[in-house]
């Protein structure tokens, strides 16, 4: 008998995916248009000018995606709802086709043994919603808790695990801020309002879900490198004060009860991306609805940074990001990241010593490569098999340390839409051909089947 590093009972081997990313479908049967439809739509976005058009036509696929779910052994499946479809003016008259469609899925998703997990918001906003400001406004976050009471009315006695955001800090830096994702808004302030109006619409949403799906587990995922600094200067420890608390304090302070970080927000009045008088467009209320407690909390972890400070004006002195000289060649994935399992479990000991979540999941791991079908028909994707590995052992030790780590997802179930990257990024578990949509089990689906079978990593093999 193999040996095998064993996880705790029913523990939850899961896949992730997103709307956008894989449903295709984008004008079908009264969905409206989202910001990520717009954004695909104006050249010069996504590389190649691809689109989620079409995607991976889950949309249609759904059955024959949940069998190959099934193949794998999965316990449970993370997926994102469409807001567009569901509501196609953003609040009001509800689209029961946009319904019908989660419904259905949800039905043979618990017909098949897997749970749905299911995340209300990954990035399509409504455009309709952004021509009023979109997450820089407070009424989009109201218009949010309106659609979730809709979902979780529609869903909500047979969803029972729910996240309310999927990354937060990306859809408002790389939306608002730096502009490379949607809605391709350039500005500072932008973005700091849009994670306020997106953590605010979480804790609003939070007693809506409960109400509406008794007995439901609710969470948000938050996305957190590792960050280290490249030298021991006191200009690296510092460039690692800013790079840390923009992707972890700014949400995870006010998410747990500690309000935003004062250092922080002296940093952006001085630089004078705030106004002297700091967060003007935050409510007395509002940093409590943003603590509002929460079940566990979602991490999504792929990479580490290394960070020093730039030489630059002070008003663009953010840190920059230093890529260490591989040793190997398996040192990076095909995006460019470091792979890096070990920040994986520093970042799991800090979630649980710092804010004692009661139970944290790991929402999404996994790399990109892009190994396709050999002569043999079969994908031999044995760097993802090995960076998988690794990664669920460095879980593994910080469960046996006292983390309450209680599922794993993978990013991805399949190659999908990689955003800015179009489709020339690969994460998934099962490779999909673009032209013909035809899905093909990768070696690691296979290798993910065995660990989900014995609940546990091979130690040899
Ligand atoms: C995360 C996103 C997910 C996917 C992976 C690679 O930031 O949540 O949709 O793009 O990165």
């Amino acid at each position: 008998m193999t040996e095998t590093r064993s996880f705790p009972k029913n523990f939850i081997w899961g896949a992730a995916t997103a709307s956008y990313q894989i449903e295709g479908a984008w004008d079908a049967d009264g969905k409206s248009e989202s910001i990520w439809d717009r954004f695909s739509h104006t050249s010069g976005n996504i590389l190649h000018g691809h689109t989620g058009d079409v995607a991976c036509d889950h949309y249609h696929l759904w059955r024959s995606d949940i069998q190959l779910m099934q193949e794998i052994g999965l316990k449970a499946y993370r997926f994102s709802i469409s807001w567009p479809r569901l509501l196609p003016d953003g609040r009001g008259q509800v689209n029961q086709a946009g319904i019908d469609f989660y419904s259905r899925l949800v039905d043979a998703l618990l017909e098949a043994g897997i749970t749905p997990f299911a995340t209300l918001y990954h990035w399509d906003l409504l455009q309709v919603l952004q021509d009023q400001g979109g997450w820089t406004e407070r009424s989009t976050a109201e218009a949010f808790v309106e659609y979730t009471d809709v979902v979780t009315r529609y869903l909500g006695d047979r969803v029972k695990n729910w996240m309310t955001h999927n990354e937060p800090s990306v859809a408002a830096y790389l939306g608002y801020w730096w502009g490379n994702h949607a809605p391709g808004v350039k500005s500072r302030q932008a973005s700091i309002q849009a994670i306020h109006h997106l953590l605010l619409s979480h804790g609003w949403a939070v007693p809506v879900i409960r109400q509406n799906s008794p007995g439901a587990e609710v969470g948000i995922v938050i996305n957190i490198s590792h960050t280290e600094p490249a030298s021991p200067s006191q200009a690296d420890a510092e460039a690692v004060r800013r790079m840390d608390g923009m992707w972890r304090r700014w949400l995870l302070d006010p998410l747990y009860g500690r309000g935003y970080p004062t250092d922080l927000l002296e940093d952006e009045i001085r630089e004078g991306t705030l106004p002297a008088e700091g967060l003007f467009f935050v409510k007395e209320e509002d940093c409590q609805a943003i603590s509002t407690p929460t079940d566990f909390l979602g991490l999504n972890y792929y990479t580490r940074h290394v960070v020093r400070s730039q030489d630059v004006p002070e008003s663009e002195n953010l840190p920059a990001t230093v890529i260490p000289p591989p040793i190997n060649e398996n040192d990076y994935t095909e995006m460019g990241w470091e792979v890096y399992p070990r920040g994986l479990y520093y970042q799991l000991q800090r979630f649980a010593l710092e804010y004692h979540p009661p139970k944290i999941y790991i929402a999404e791991n996994g790399a990109s490569y892009s190994d396709g079908p050999g002569a043999d028909g079969r994908v031999h994707d044995a760097r993802r098999i090995r960076y998988l590995k690794e990664h669920f052992a460095a879980a593994q030790q910080a469960i046996q340390e006292g983390v309450p780590l209680a599922g794993y997802f993978v990013w991805s179930l399949m190659d999908n839409f990689e955003w800015a990257y179009g489709f020339t990024q690969r994460f998934g578990l099962i490779w999909v051909d673009y032209e013909t949509r035809q899905r093909i089990l990768k070696d690691s689906a296979l290798w993910y089947q065995q660990v989900i079978r014995e609940n546990g990593l091979p130690v040899s093999g």
